[in-house]
């Protein structure tokens, strides 16, 4: 069997995607069935933690506990990467151990190391370039709550210089989606031109509009699914909060946004939120806010990323 690597979504097809998100919804439907809660008996997954984390290391540790194995929480605290010793010898030792290493960093050129070292599939639990596993979760829960894909429009608010941002950005071209960022008119603040390329190219296939726009309101129009992610990712020095802060206000999910996008649109967030910035509380704790569900299919989309990797996701 090949071996294969999640560094970004588009590391995988559209297809696979779906096939991810169609095993993922089966699961959920079915969670303590024998035929799950087997399949990685005597498999130990390495979580390597360079920056905090509530519901991608929880959901990774749970998701291995019911499928039968074991997650290693390994903070970098412990022994900071690349400083000791290079990332290459640290992967190569560590895939000599685990059957999968997953990694939250600061840097893509780290998980690119990590997965270009390793014996063993790499999970990238979200670095400076991607955030797939949340995305591909996303995905299963636009499906859950849309039933398709086809003819949706999202619009993403905020800070689009942004690890959530590109892989939204990468998985709506590869789905043919229409998605608008909208963000302040600042290289700073807005998606590197690398990814623009890179969606650009796959568009050209599917059809997918992805635009970049400075206006919140032009990005709700006809919008099914407005996102929004924290103005200070982790990692941000407190100091820049007040200018960011001041910098992102146009661009918050309020109810004026809500109210110019499709009547029927749902409101997404990863999380962490903090309400009275990036959306206001009258917005995540509304009806039409779907963030709890949201951030409950991390848990069961990367049980299937895990299975898909090791090629028993069947
Ligand atoms: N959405 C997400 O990745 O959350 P954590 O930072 O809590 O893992
Ligand atoms: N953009 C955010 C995502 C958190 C899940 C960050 O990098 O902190």
């Amino acid at each position: 069997m090949t071996l294969r690597h999640l560094t970004k979504v588009s590391d995988f097809t559209r297809e696979e995607c779906e096939a991810i998100i169609d095993y993922a919804i089966k699961m959920k439907a079915d969670l303590w069935n024998e035929k799950y809660t087997t399949k990685l008996k005597n498999k130990t997954l390495l979580m390597i933690f360079a920056k905090p984390s509530l519901r991608t290391r929880v959901s990774f540790e749970t998701g291995m506990t019911q499928l039968g194995g074991h997650a290693i929480f390994y903070s970098i605290k412990d022994s900071p990467l690349g400083i000791k010793e290079t990332i290459q010898d640290t992967t190569k030792c560590a895939s000599r151990y685990v059957d999968m290493i997953s990694a939250r960093v600061f840097k893509r050129k780290d998980i690119q190391d990590i997965a270009a070292n390793s014996d063993v599939p790499v999970i990238n639990m979200l670095d400076d370039f991607a955030h797939p596993c949340q995305i591909m979760c996303d995905f299963q829960t636009i499906k859950e709550k849309k039933g398709k894909f086809d003819n949706l429009k999202m619009s993403f608010y905020g800070d689009c210089y942004n690890n959530v941002t590109y892989d939204l950005m990468r998985m709506c071209a590869m789905f043919g989606m229409d998605l608008d960022v909208a963000c302040p008119d600042d290289p700073k603040y807005a998606p590197e031109q690398e990814v623009i390329d890179e969606c650009e190219e796959i568009a050209k296939k599917t059809g997918a509009k992805i635009r970049v726009v400075h206006n919140a309101l032009e990005a709700a129009k006809n919008s099914d699914i407005l996102y929004a992610d924290s103005w200070m990712s982790y990692g941000i020095p407190k100091d820049e909060e007040e200018e960011r802060v001041k910098t992102f206000m146009p661009y918050q999910v309020n109810a004026e946004v809500m109210a110019a996008a499709k009547s029927d649109a749902i409101f997404m967030n990863c999380l962490p939120a903090k309400r009275g910035y990036e959306e206001t509380a009258e917005v995540i704790d509304g009806p039409q806010s779907i963030v709890f569900d949201q951030a409950e299919n991390r848990l069961h989309a990367q049980k299937a990323i895990m299975l898909f990797l090791l090629g028993i996701m069947d």
